[in-house]
């Protein structure tokens, strides 16, 4: 992949592709780790006299407009961490865009309006995307990939473009690219891997590719119920996917026969409801009443936990061990990265929620190896899939 130093910038409009899909509450931006991460490419381009059109997605609007997904409140807040003012274009790639990418002197910047309130930008059909991408590569001169959350998706301002315009890739998707090919290409061993978050059905390709490549797996977070269940234990109303039970099973044969090391919860807080203030205790991880729904590891997997990534040379971690946005369901989540930043491994935490949970519960982000802005991303990445925004920037 080029690199952006390779680029002749200087007096030249650039589309930057860039992932600032942040969640927001009202217009508040709540965590906003994905703006911060794209600045250092947009401050050198701009710092090189290149007139900067950045373009993102927020949301899934579904081809519609639909101001709650504006990007908007994500301009202003770009504009403060760059120091610089950034001009907001009120539409993808008309009159607006155009007026906004033609108005830019050298070292000015600007955001377009969010890319997925245009049909073309998700469209399956080519045809569609590509006369979308032929409008947005228009603004341009040169492109820049640097929205590595959104590279596994074939959209028009991910894969499209940079086959239009001349290309490179930004720092932040270099520099993700390299952690995650440290994980694949002979990892330091013990490599441990903890995966959590609700669904398994989200988990399926990576931990099939995974039990191949990791010494350890541990288990935590509303999928832990689905291979509880599959084990033979009830999990009262915990989150279950019965669905996916066989498949589990597999795993579990699978991860026996390879000698991977799976560990589940032993204990977990069972909670009457789904609720900030539920009552709750802790109870084994195979008798959890049936009138209770699990809704954060125990105290003992938490040990359990943090020993079995005591000795890990290589630690990937995606997803949260409970719910953790209701402060009495955190503790798992925390001790998890807890044990991360105690670890001399090197550790990655990927993407998504995982790393919201890294700020929103005020650990020191230095404490880890690598804090991934992609989450879906760095999971179909760990699969060994090909991702198209990827894929685009090789050629
Ligand atoms: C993400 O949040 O993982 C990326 O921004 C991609 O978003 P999407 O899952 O809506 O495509």
């Amino acid at each position: 992949m080029r690199t952006i130093d390779s680029l002749d910038v200087k007096g030249r409009r650039v589309l930057v592709r860039a992932d600032l899909n942040v969640p927001l509450d009202g217009d508040t931006i709540t965590d906003d780790g994905r703006i911060r991460a794209s600045v250092p490419t947009i401050s050198d381009l701009a710092g090189r006299g290149a007139r900067v059109i950045v373009c993102a997605h927020l949301g899934r609007p579904k081809g519609k407009v639909a101001p709650e997904f504006s990007l908007a409140p994500v301009a202003a807040r770009l504009g403060e961490l760059l120091g610089r003012p950034v001009a907001f274009a009120s539409d993808v790639v008309g009159d607006s865009a155009r007026a906004v990418a033609e108005g830019l002197a050298d070292g000015e910047v600007a955001l377009l309006e969010n890319l997925r309130f245009e049909p073309g930008e998700e469209s399956k059909d080519d045809e569609t995307r590509g006369a979308f991408a032929d409008k947005l590569a228009s603004l341009a001169e040169l492109y820049v990939g640097d929205g590595f959350g959104a590279v596994h998706r074939k959209h028009a301002s991910v894969y499209d473009v940079p086959k239009r315009l001349p290309h490179a890739a930004g720092g932040l998707t270099v520099a993700e690219v390299e952690v995650l090919k440290k994980l694949t290409e002979e990892p330091a061993r013990p490599y441990v891997v903890v995966l959590g978050g609700a669904k398994v059905s989200d988990k399926l390709g990576v931990i099939a590719n995974l039990l191949g490549k990791v010494d350890r797996l541990l288990i935590g977070g509303g999928m832990a119920y689905t291979f509880l269940k599959a084990q033979g234990n009830e999990v009262g109303r915990s989150l279950l996917q019965e669905d996916q039970l066989d498949q589990v099973r597999g795993f579990i044969a699978e991860a026996d026969k390879r000698g991977v090391e799976l560990v589940l919860p032993v204990d977990v807080l069972a909670a009457t409801e789904f609720a900030e203030d539920a009552e709750h205790e802790v109870v084994e991880a195979t008798a959890i009443p049936a009138d209770r729904e699990g809704l954060d590891i125990g105290p003992r997997t938490r040990e359990l936990f943090a020993g079995k990534l005591a000795d890990a040379a290589t630690v990937f971690w995606n997803g949260p061990m409970g719910v953790f946005e209701f402060d009495a369901f955190s503790g798992g989540t925390r001790a998890v990265a807890q044990a991360l930043i105690d670890s001399d491994a090197f550790t990655v935490v990927g993407g998504g929620d995982s790393a919201a949970a890294v700020r929103k519960l005020g650990l020191p982000e230095d404490g880890f190896s690598h804090i991934s802005t992609g989450g879906g991303a760095s999971l179909e990445y760990l699969e060994g899939k090909t991702l198209p925004g990827l894929a685009a920037l090789e050629d």
